[in-house]
């Protein structure tokens, strides 16, 4: 198992590239199941996700190939079933629901049960099915849905769900006549999967917006397809930019969908320029207090929390973050307080008040955002700072020792001989 040390107090300056969008590459895998054809990918992170999901993939028949550029030969489906196995390591396994049921009439897949960072139910993603008329049991800790074939439906979802409203629009895209999601996701992850089902010749409108419109269509084609690039990872180098008081260009990011983020960067006084080919984040002074609260997209991106929480721990004055997408995702917070931040959790509230410094110590990543926030913490911390379980940052970020030391970062990774 690996664990990255880092010795903090160097400003991070120069120039770093963003990864393809984790969160947009795994349910563009899943499409592929759609159509009996071959697909490539290009831009897609290598991450543990993304191997997790290829594993997942091959389990259905499909053939896979590649790294970054990946070919998904889906000609050969011959399984239905997300195993247990799987689904318990990444929630987002999910995603093979409706492309299965949607195109070969039948999917077994295992509840994901809670996970860190909440209860996270997939009560959204069955009542759609259902209401496209698959039949749905739990067996023995499964969810299995059934289907001649399913037909367009008005589906109102009750809370806006991202992976949900992946699943249904890709169940819809193959359904027979017109589905109409409300209350979607406006993710631009949702946007990107209707660019790719589109592109593969289904028919769906307003994707982005609340309600999209889906005319199912019978047959769909492999594609060609460049992964968008991910508005976390370009977030979370924005944030070590910020708080290192250094000099960052964020290239190849979209700006556009990190707007939240640059907004309540620039409340914390750091100077945001879009430039030509990225994000320029600079900051010559300490940086102040800024409140947040998680919100769906457009709103500030429950994703972004925890590397927000380490700002604010080193900002003067006192934040209040709220998180109102995940009941539990505050498990960084044990792991910054023992670095000297000081943060009183109250419910879904954390009342930050800003110390002069963090100083270094051993930490344990719990999962993946929370490894992130430790990593950018021991970039500001004094002394070293060892973080442990990196596998979970593993999940979401490719590499981003190597990303950042050429940006002044000392940080490393060490291969430790068994558990941690
Ligand atoms: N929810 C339900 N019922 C459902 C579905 C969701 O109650 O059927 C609740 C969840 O428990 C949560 C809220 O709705 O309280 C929103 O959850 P959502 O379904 O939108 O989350 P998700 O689709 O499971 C995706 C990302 C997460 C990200 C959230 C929120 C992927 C693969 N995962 O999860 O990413 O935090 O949306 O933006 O797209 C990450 O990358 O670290 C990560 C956790």
């Amino acid at each position: 198992m690996d664990k990255i040390h880092i010795e903090g107090g160097h400003r991070l300056r120069g120039e770093v590239r963003v990864s393809g969008a984790k969160n947009a590459a795994l349910p563009i895998l899943c499409s592929s199941i759609l159509a009996a054809d071959t697909s490539v990918y290009r831009n897609v992170p290598v991450l543990r996700d993304i191997a997790t999901m290829g594993k997942l993939l091959k389990n259905l028949g499909c053939a896979i190939e590649g790294e970054r550029a990946v070919t998904v030969d889906s000609r050969q489906v011959s399984g239905f079933e997300a195993p247990y196995e799987l689904v318990k390591t990444m929630r987002a396994s999910v995603l093979v629901l409706g492309p299965l049921v949607a195109r070969y009439g039948r999917a077994r897949v295992s509840l994901p049960g809670g996970c860190a960072i909440g209860a996270r139910p997939i009560d959204q993603h069955l009542k759609g099915l259902e209401a496209m008329g698959a039949r749905i049991s739990l067996v023995h800790g499964y969810v299995e849905a059934k289907a001649k074939r399913l037909t367009g439906a008005r589906i109102v979802c009750d809370i806006p769900t991202v992976t949900g409203t992946e699943n249904l629009m890709m169940a819809a895209a193959l359904a027979k006549g017109h589905t109409v999601i409300e209350n979607a996701a406006r993710e631009p992850e949702v946007e990107e999967l209707a660019r790719v089902l589109n592109k593969m010749g289904a028919r769906i409108q307003g994707a982005g917006t609340s309600a999209i419109d889906i005319e199912g269509v019978d047959e769909l084609h492999g594609i060609e397809h460049s992964v968008v690039p991910d508005r976390i990872e370009a977030g979370t180098f924005m944030v070590a930019a910020a708080i290192t008081r250094g000099d960052v260009l964020v290239r190849d990011c979209m700006p556009e969908h990190l707007d939240a983020v640059i907004a309540k960067l620039r409340t914390a006084g750091a100077e945001v320029t879009v430039e030509e080919g990225g994000v320029r984040v600079r900051a010559r002074h300490e940086l102040n207090a800024v409140d947040i609260t998680t919100q769906p997209y457009p709103g500030f991106p429950t994703d972004m929390q925890a590397q927000f929480m380490v700002l604010a721990s080193v900002a003067l004055g006192q934040s209040v973050i709220t998180e109102t997408i995940f009941e539990n995702r505050y498990m960084h917070v044990q792991e910054l307080a023992r670095m000297g931040a000081d943060i009183h959790v109250d419910g879904r509230t954390s009342i930050v008040r800003g110390v002069p410094k963090l100083s270094g110590t051993t930490v344990m990543a719990t999962d993946l955002r929370a490894s992130a926030s430790l990593i950018l913490a021991g970039l500001v911390a004094s002394g070293k700072t060892e973080v442990l379980r990196v596998y979970h940052l593993d999940r979401g970020y490719e590499k981003i020792e190597k990303k950042i030391r050429p940006l002044g970062a000392k940080i490393r990774r060490a291969h430790v001989k068994g558990e941690l």
